[in-house]
């Protein structure tokens, strides 16, 4: 059975490492550690908010209670919390799946005194708010309008080459390479993988990479996790139940079922700074395509996003003429 694998761009250094690389290497891994701190620690900074509003319920005199669906209210903060607590079992579980081993120890004897930042706890909302986009019935519209025209349009200019073995060991020289860098939650790495390209996903941010790993290996039966991902934002809505802890049930899509329907499915994903990693010489006419979806305006450097781009593609797939490498190369470029 093909395996989802994985590397780290760390992967392609052969040379002995120097102190910088070290060094880095160290900052890498707390920066690794301190986001599997802020997963583990997203019910502690909810239990903030959730005090926060049971001691202004409790502040209520008895009068003034009368006049206030009060023990709907009450009831309504027991099922935050039960919210909140699903929430935390499915981030204890991405963070289990993520980290070092060796971070295990360290863990346990200070968690209690690791305190993570606002921003790391608001990039772990965001993780269980997008994952509705990316793994529920309820984004599919919204994950369709988003990856249906990219994919339409990769069928299109790179249709799957008809492998003239025809049989299941095809030749990698045959496979219709394609890059996803930022590829989020990878969603669309799976969706394009079954259609049947070799499929590589790269990615900077830890918290997708930990989660997208989990949604890809981590044997998950259908819609097997309830989460709740609306009770971030108690602002506008119309109804409680209906919308702020309305559950929802995640992957609607198994792994594991699209693995037994493409059991040649090509699909790795590299962790790492896009132009860091495709600089890489290894890398020079590796794909025949490179589709994303939001990515290119995270670019501080457009055009530098554009010459790795460049130098990534067959010069075959390639329309924009450039001579780089002293040879004549063509891209398409959608922006
Ligand atoms: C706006 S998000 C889009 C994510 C996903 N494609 C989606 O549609 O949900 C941009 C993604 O690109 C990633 N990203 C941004 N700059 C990057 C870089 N230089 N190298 C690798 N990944 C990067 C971010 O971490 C983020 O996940």
């Amino acid at each position: 059975m093909a395996s989802l694998s994985s590397s780290n761009e760390s992967n392609n250094k052969n040379e002995a490492p120097s102190e910088d690389d070290i060094l880095n290497d160290e900052a890498e891994e707390r920066h690794h550690l301190e986001c599997n701190i802020a997963m583990l620690q997203y019910s502690i900074f909810m239990k903030t908010e959730i005090e926060r509003r049971e001691n202004h319920l409790k502040q209520i005199s008895n009068v003034q209670k009368q006049y206030l669906p009060y023990e709907k209210m009450i009831n309504d903060i027991k099922k935050l919390k039960q919210a909140v607590h699903a929430n935390q079992v499915l981030l204890n579980n991405i963070a289990d799946d993520s980290i070092y081993d060796k971070h295990r120890e360290y863990l346990n004897a200070n968690f209690v005194r690791c305190t993570s930042k606002p921003h790391q706890m608001s990039k772990v909302k965001t993780i269980i708010e997008q994952i509705v986009r990316d793994w529920s019935k309820e984004g599919e519209v919204e994950r369709n309008e988003c990856y249906l025209p990219i994919i339409n349009e990769l069928k299109k200019r790179l249709p799957i080459r008809n492998n003239t073995n025809n049989d299941n060991n095809s030749n990698v020289e045959e496979d219709c390479r394609v890059l996803i860098p930022g590829f989020g939650l990878a969603r669309i790495l799976v969706d394009i993988a079954a259609l049947g390209y070799a499929v590589e996903g790269n990615e900077f941010d830890y918290f997708m990479i930990f989660a997208s790993t989990y949604f890809l290996n981590g044997g998950l039966a259908p819609y097997s996790i309830d989460i709740f991902p609306y009770i971030h934002s108690p602002c506008n809505i119309l109804s409680k139940d209906a919308h702020l802890l309305k559950p929802v049930k995640i992957p609607d899509l198994s792994t594991i079922d699209v693995l037994k329907e493409n059991p040649n499915l090509k699909m790795r994903m590299c962790s790492g700074e896009f132009l860091h990693v495709y600089r890489n010489k290894e890398y020079i006419e590796h794909f025949d395509c490179i589709t994303t979806c939001f990515f290119v305006d995270t670019a501080p450097n457009i055009i530098e996003y554009i010459q790795v781009s460049i130098c990534i593609l067959y010069a075959i797939h390639t329309l924009l003429r450039i001579v780089l490498y002293n040879t004549v190369l063509y891209i398409y470029i959608y922006i």
